[in-house]
């Protein structure tokens, strides 16, 4: 099939490239035209495992192309999907600006019947809005059908190759069978394609990143409780998690969650539900999530009490979480502004977000190219991402380079035993340290 995808972000890269990788014809379409540049030269400007292999070979076999061009796209497609951006607003609201201009930009171009897939997480009722905003610029016939993402950044290839299910809201047969058939190859091993009504289905997005988001809140709400009440949330989590109801999967104590996509969706989900229907739990959850997002700097001064200003503390990981350079909203964010704030200066490593970081911090913190070069002279680790590299690092280097044997591990990826046999003094979430 001929598609366009307009925006070329985490979300539109991904899937314009996986959707090229089925064999259709993609032609990637944004507005920024340094990354439209970039990723005409082979380049790809976002860290995605396995993403800039397949968007070469894709764009090598001429089935995938990139453009600034709107109107050339969307004339030379059947189907055009929007993954533009749908940032936080200033009342919590998601911003559809973005998604406006492009669905404007869309009817402008028309020249026959297409159908027209919102990809980026949007309001309960943004596809009936879509529909009258392209109506108003357009006499073509048009379908617009809503069709939210799954993908996790780190795993987004992975996931849009392999989704657990597909979901397609509208009320356009003719639009939905053509969808279907877009993604069958993606559900070989016999995961679902859902069709509903589009409101349905932009509920779907939401109600699923909440769920994740109130499971970390509550896993670090308990952690808490742990920490107070001397049990140790390891063993607690091994314990809830052989429960088939409750499951292993994200409930592992941390920092709290970051992203492009939970705190934003969950607030948009706030305040969708307004004054009409508090959403209570999510309220909570945000609140919660906030203040574990200050657990790292809250131990910190707990140890060092009012003595950070001239400090030096080593960060190892400043993106959201492993495998992404993504730092939207990560919580090495508040970390380190509050290190900064308390006239402490800062080390920091990531393998792959050091150039957003420096985005953020400019020159107010130091970069380091290896992670143990981050430790020299530093009076405590700080572990704010659970990268693989930090698991089993040379404990022994370690403890030499750091002017004290101090670790705060906000993500628990250490043996508080194994650590105290070594010598460190060791802090970490909700367990018991001997
Ligand atoms: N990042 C994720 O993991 C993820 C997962 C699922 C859903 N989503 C949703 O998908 C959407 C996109 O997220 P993202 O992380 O890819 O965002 P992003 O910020 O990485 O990318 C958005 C892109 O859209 C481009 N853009 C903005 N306006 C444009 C226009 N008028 N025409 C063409 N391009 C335009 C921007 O230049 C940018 O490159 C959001 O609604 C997000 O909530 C994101």
């Amino acid at each position: 099939m001929k598609l366009a995808v307009v925006g070329t972000g985490y979300v539109g890269l991904v899937a314009g490239t996986c959707l090229a990788e089925s064999g259709n014809d993609v032609i990637c379409v944004d507005i920024d035209a340094k990354k439209i540049d970039l990723l005409n030269s082979g380049k790809v400007p976002i860290y995605e495992p396995g993403l800039e292999e397949m968007v070469r070979r894709n764009a090598e076999d001429q089935r995938l192309s990139f453009t600034t061009d709107l109107d050339l796209a969307v004339k030379s497609s059947e189907i055009v999907f929007i993954a533009v951006g749908t940032p936080q607003g200033p009342t919590g609201h998601a911003n559809l600006e973005y998604v406006k201009a492009t669905a404007q930009g869309i009817a402008k171009a028309l020249d026959g019947f297409k159908i027209i897939v919102t990809k980026s997480t949007v309001p309960v009722g943004t596809a009936d809005q879509i529909k009258q905003w392209i109506k108003a610029e357009t006499s073509h016939p048009f379908a617009v059908a809503s069709n939210p993402e799954f993908m996790k950044e780190g795993a987004a290839v992975e996931d849009f190759m392999k989704p657990d299910r597909v979901v397609l809201g509208g009320d356009n047969p003719e639009a939905l069978a053509k969808l279907r058939e877009l993604y069958d190859p993606f559900v070989r091993t016999g995961n679902p394609i859902l069709t509903m009504d589009s409101r349905s289905a932009e509920m779907s997005k939401y109600a699923a990143n909440a769920m994740l988001a109130t499971k970390i809140s509550f896993i670090n709400e308990v952690a808490r409780l742990c920490e107070e009440m001397h049990a140790d949330i390891g063993e607690v989590r091994r314990a809830i998690s052989l429960d088939r109801r409750i499951g292993p999967h994200f409930i592992f104590p941390g920092v709290g969650y970051g992203g492009s996509c939970f705190p934003k969706d969950t607030r948009a989900m706030i305040g969708m539900g307004g004054e009409r229907q508090e959403m209570v739990l999510l309220k909570a959850v945000e609140q919660v999530n906030e203040r574990q997002k200050r657990w790292l700097f809250d131990k910190v001064e707990g140890h060092f009490g009012d003595k950070l200003a001239g400090l030096t503390f080593a960060v190892w990981g400043l993106a959201f979480k492993p495998r992404t350079d993504d730092m939207r909203d990560a919580p090495a964010i508040n970390l380190i502004e509050s290190l900064l704030g308390a006239g402490a200066r800062v080390q920091a490593f990531d393998p792959e977000a050091m150039e957003e970081a420096r985005k953020i911090f400019g020159d107010r913190i130091q970069y380091t190219h290896r992670n143990y070069d981050a430790l020299h002279g530093a009076a405590a680790l700080l572990i704010v991402t659970e990268w693989n590299e930090f698991r089993r690092p040379d404990f022994a280097r370690v403890k030499n380079l750091l002017t004290e044997p101090i670790i705060f591990d906000g993500r628990n990826i250490y043996d508080p035993a194994d650590l105290g046999k070594l010598g460190f003094t060791y802090y970490s979430i909700g367990r018991r340290h001997g």
